[in-house]
């Protein structure tokens, strides 16, 4: 059993990144843009965008947090939102979600222009990914690609078996496994029996937020595991959707918790904020 380690990969892409920065502002005297948006006191919310702007730092692009009270109304988003489309310093605008439930998701994103939707949630990127056109693909997705790269991992003609159907991250994670040719099944809450497609699958790829869903025997012998969820359990301990321990001495690879998928969606998310940046050349 190898471990694939998100950690590092995420430290040597962030390096790479900062590297092509500089390369940026020296030839084409252009320093990369985020603004992140953030509504409400959501702790977890809160903590994600803390780190998102300290990556922004370290890397060395220019980044803005707008923090909004959680009774703002959508009018006032949107215009945020607008705001930021018309600046030429932001690449990247990113609304950090979930936003309160006065509030409609899929017309904020819809606002967000589509050149500058680092997280890739705008229809436009949406289908775009569908259709294997280029396209900005959501970090998470886009961060566990990179982990079949990094690790050499064939994809095409591989059975996956992908568990959630989240916007976030079972979609858009079904879409960039399709285009890499690899056969993909997509399970969800009314899925009858779980286990029967995870267990048939060379790769399991596990986003739902329920900590310790795939048991030992959900998986074959030699299964390569990917672990997207992050839960807090009640003595503190951060798991993920699968029970780790006792899944791990069946797989080839597997991904632990915390120290794999998560940070290399930060690193993902600098990597689309660099490429929306670069499209400021040709402009
Ligand atoms: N909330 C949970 N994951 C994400 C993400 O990837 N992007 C944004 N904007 N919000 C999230």
């Amino acid at each position: 059993m190898q471990l694939i380690d998100g950690k590092s990969l995420a430290e040597v892409t962030r390096s790479r990144i900062a590297r092509e920065t500089q390369d940026l502002i020296t030839k084409h005297d252009i320093v990369p843009g985020l603004a992140v948006i953030l509504v409400g006191d959501d702790p977890a919310s809160q903590a994600y965008v803390k780190m998102k702007a300290r990556a922004c730092k370290e890397v060395g692009f220019y980044s803005i947090v707008h923090e909004m009270p959680d009774t703002i109304s959508e009018e006032e988003i949107i215009g945020t939102i607008k705001m930021m489309n018309d600046n030429p310093r932001i690449d990247g605008i990113l609304v950090q979600l979930p936003l309160p439930k006065h509030i409609d998701t899929d017309a904020i994103l819809e606002v967000i222009d589509p050149s500058k939707d680092v997280d890739g949630f705008h229809p436009c990127n949406v289908g775009r990914l569908a259709t294997n056109l280029d396209a900005f693909a959501p970090c998470t997705p886009l961060g566990v690609m990179r982990m079949f790269e990094h690790y050499d991992i064939p994809l095409r003609g591989k059975d996956v078996c992908v568990v959630g159907a989240s916007n976030i991250v079972g979609k858009p994670m079904a879409a960039l496994l399709l285009n890499a040719e690899a056969t993909v099944t997509v399970t969800h809450i009314y899925t009858r029996d779980l286990a029967r497609h995870t267990r048939a699958a060379d790769i399991v790829i596990v986003g739902t937020g329920v900590p310790g869903l795939i048991k030992a025997d959900m998986v074959k012998e030699g299964a390569i595991v990917i672990d997207i969820g992050i839960n807090r359990l009640d003595d503190g301990r951060l798991v993920g959707d699968v029970d780790f321990d006792m899944v791990a001495p069946r797989c080839s690879y597997i991904t632990p918790v915390p120290g794999g998928v998560g940070p290399m969606t930060i690193a993902m998310l600098m990597e689309n904020t660099l490429k929306a940046a670069k499209m400021r050349i040709v402009r």
